[in-house]
């Protein structure tokens, strides 16, 4: 039987079970925060009073990483891990969900890997904080927490507004450059990348400078260049993703990858997206990595 962590049972959720039936397989939900593990001589998950034993798991699909305190996420990722220890497939895989969750670690990596990305200074230490503010004295920057998704908690730093929200940012300031559209659009690029292609893509234009699809922004359909494709595969790939949402910016110097998804939603982007069912292609590809991984 195949797992599917998931905190909601909505569309998202109803979509994949319904692919998986589509495939004849047999598939349960569990919420990650409320599910236990035993680590004995017959390894074990249990969630909503079922016991499962880990060698009768075919694959575990993960749809949501609740927030928590620094513990509790380190031990849904444990969940995770354990899985994979016992050569359960995870998707995404749990090292790719660890590296994307954390948006200064993913900066790291796009940086080292060439691919472009907005500058951004980071910083646990007021002062380096004040210094950092200075360098954008004539622009405005804008201020993420680290584990933030959806567009929640995005400032923008300027005159107005000179303290980021400190409560909320657990002393770690993610200070980046503002990307300004060269027409002023509020508009940004979701690339849904599975199995290092691009299967979708869709233009987001917000009302305002958030343009997160949660946050009301107007989903159109897109064609992505060559450039831009490469962008979001070189994304994927090094950040070792087996599917991603791969969020694209243009900004002065050209277009620049701001945010690498491994648990992306896609029912704005199947909105405007009739070629195919998303969620049909996710768990197509994901039973192909499964069958790899072990016989099921
Ligand atoms: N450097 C930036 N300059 C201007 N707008 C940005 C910048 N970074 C993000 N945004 C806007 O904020 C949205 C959310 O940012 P993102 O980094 O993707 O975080 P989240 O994880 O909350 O989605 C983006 O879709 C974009 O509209
Ligand atoms: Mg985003």
């Amino acid at each position: 039987m195949y797992l599917i962590f998931t905190e909601d049972d909505g569309w998202h959720t109803d979509q994949l079970k319904e692919a998986f039936t589509n495939n004849n397989k047999e598939v349960e939900t569990a919420k990650i925060n409320e599910s236990s593990i035993i680590i004995d001589g017959d390894p074990r998950i249990i969630f909503e009073g079922k016991e499962i034993l880990l060698k009768n798991i075919d694959g575990a699909f993960v749809r949501g990483i609740p927030g928590g305190t620094l513990e509790e996420v380190c031990f849904h990722l444990d969940i995770l891990h354990f899985l994979e220890l016992h050569n359960v497939t995870v998707y995404n895989n749990t090292v790719c969900i660890e590296k994307s969750v954390d948006k200064v670690r993913t900066s790291c990596i796009l940086n080292a890997n060439k691919i472009p990305t907005p500058n951004t200074y980071i910083t646990s230490n007021i002062k380096d904080l004040k210094k950092f503010r200075n360098n954008f004295s004539s622009e405005l920057c804008v201020c993420k927490p680290i584990f933030g998704s959806q567009g929640k908690g995005l400032e923008i730093l300027n005159d107005d507004n000179v303290h980021p929200d400190y409560e909320n940012l657990n002393n770690v300031y993610y200070i980046q450059e503002y990307l300004k559209h060269p027409e002023g659009k509020f508009v940004d690029w979701r690339l849904f990348v599975i199995n290092d292609q691009v299967i979708a893509s869709m233009t987001r234009e917000g009302s305002s400078w958030i343009n997160n699809v949660a946050n009301g922004a107007t989903c159109k359909p897109f064609r992505p260049s060559d450039e831009m494709v490469k962008l979001a595969v070189d994304s994927s790939l090094a950040l070792g993703m087996n599917y991603s949402g791969v969020d694209i910016m243009l900004g002065d110097n050209g277009y620049t990858v701001t945010e690498v998804n491994s648990i992306p939603a896609w029912k704005g982007l199947q909105s405007v997206y009739d070629d195919n069912n998303v969620a049909e292609s996710i768990i197509d590809d994901f039973l192909r990595v499964c069958k790899g991984s072990r016989n099921c």
